[in-house]
This record gives C-alpha cells, structure tokens and sequence, in this order.
C-alpha cells in the first residue's frame, strides 16, 4: 500500500528553496548539472527550470549490486558523461541519500576530472541509513528509514511516474 509522504506542493517548495540556494552559491555562473539516473531525471528537471544560469544538463548512470528493498555492495558506471567538467561548476542531482555509497563513488570520481567546485544537492536524505560519510551540500527533506516511491524514485521499475512521494508500507 502506498501512502502519501510529500505532495506537489511539498515538492515544489523543497525543489524552489534548494534552488534559491544553489543560485545564492552559484552567483551567475556556468554550472553543469549532473543528473544521475534514473531516479534524478524528474527532480533535476524541476531543479533546472528554477534556476536561469548558463547551464549543461549531462546524466550519468551507476549501478549497484544489492536487492531492491536493502543497500549496494559493489557500485559501476553504466552511462558516463558527455561532458568534459575539468574546470567547471559542477552540481550532482541525486533524488535520495540512503548507505550514501552511489554519492560517495560518484563525487570520487567526478573529483578526480578536476572540476573548478563540485557539490551534491539531493532531494531527499535519509540520515539514520547512512554507512559512510556524506552530507549533501544542498538537501530538500530529510527523511526517516521507510522505502519511497514516486517522483522518479521506483520500486522494482514501478512507480517513477507518480507526481507525488510516497512510502510503501506492507499491506
Ligand atoms: C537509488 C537512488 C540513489 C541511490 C541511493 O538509485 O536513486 O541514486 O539509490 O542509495 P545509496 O545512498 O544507498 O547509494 P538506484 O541504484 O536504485 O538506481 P535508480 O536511480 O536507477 O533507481
């Protein structure tokens, strides 16, 4: 059964704040905006259309091996980049922090093509399931543990196509 944990309107403000701040750091300058997929691709949407810097949009997609309703052991890059980010603004967009591992991986090696600033903004952050260090530097909300779907976010592929955030909970 899913029950509703964030509405539009829940979205809209967390997505209207976090671009407000990105904007405030960012000044007028060119950012990339990384999308990481696929959970990213309707937050980054939204995040980008709030925010009227010169900007790129590029995706990148990982991996990880784990089941669908626990954490990741072992994380790979399916789809990369297309851009070359040396020296530029970089913005990760990541729907949700869980273990922290996919952020922890990604924010390495996008380190290491040396970009000019690299943050990490995520919608959602849920703290108390974290296994390694990483804060996001923009977050949305923050969250208890629960599996969420919706607004991008799937269980087992379904779901990505709901508007709003949902919980699922056992019937
Ligand atoms: C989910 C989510 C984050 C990641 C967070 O992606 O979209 O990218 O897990 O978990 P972590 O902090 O424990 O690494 P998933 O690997 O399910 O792929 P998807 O975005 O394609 O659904």
């Amino acid at each position: 059964m899913l029950k509703k944990l964030f509405s539009r309107e829940d979205i809209d403000n967390a997505v209207k704040k976090l671009a407000s701040l990105i904007k405030r750091d960012f000044d007028d300058e060119k950012i990339i905006f990384v999308c990481l997929l696929k959970g990213s691709f309707m937050f980054t949407s939204d995040l980008v259309r709030c925010i009227n810097n010169p900007s790129r949009v590029d995706f990148m997609r990982v991996s990880s091996y784990g089941n669908a309703m626990t954490s990741k052991g072992e994380i790979l890059i399916t789809k990369d980049l297309e851009e070359n980010i040396e020296g530029e603004n970089v913005l990760i967009v990541e729907d949700i922090i869980d273990s922290g591992l996919t952020l922890k991986y990604v924010s390495e090696v996008l380190r290491k093509r040396k970009p000019k600033a690299l943050k990490i903004c995520a919608l959602l952050d849920k703290r108390a399931r974290r296994e390694v260090e990483m804060e996001a530097d923009y977050v949305g909300l923050t969250i208890d543990d629960g599996f969420i779907v919706g607004y991008g976010i799937d269980f087992a592929e379904q779901y990505r196509n709901l508007p709003e955030i949902y919980i699922v909970e056992k019937d």
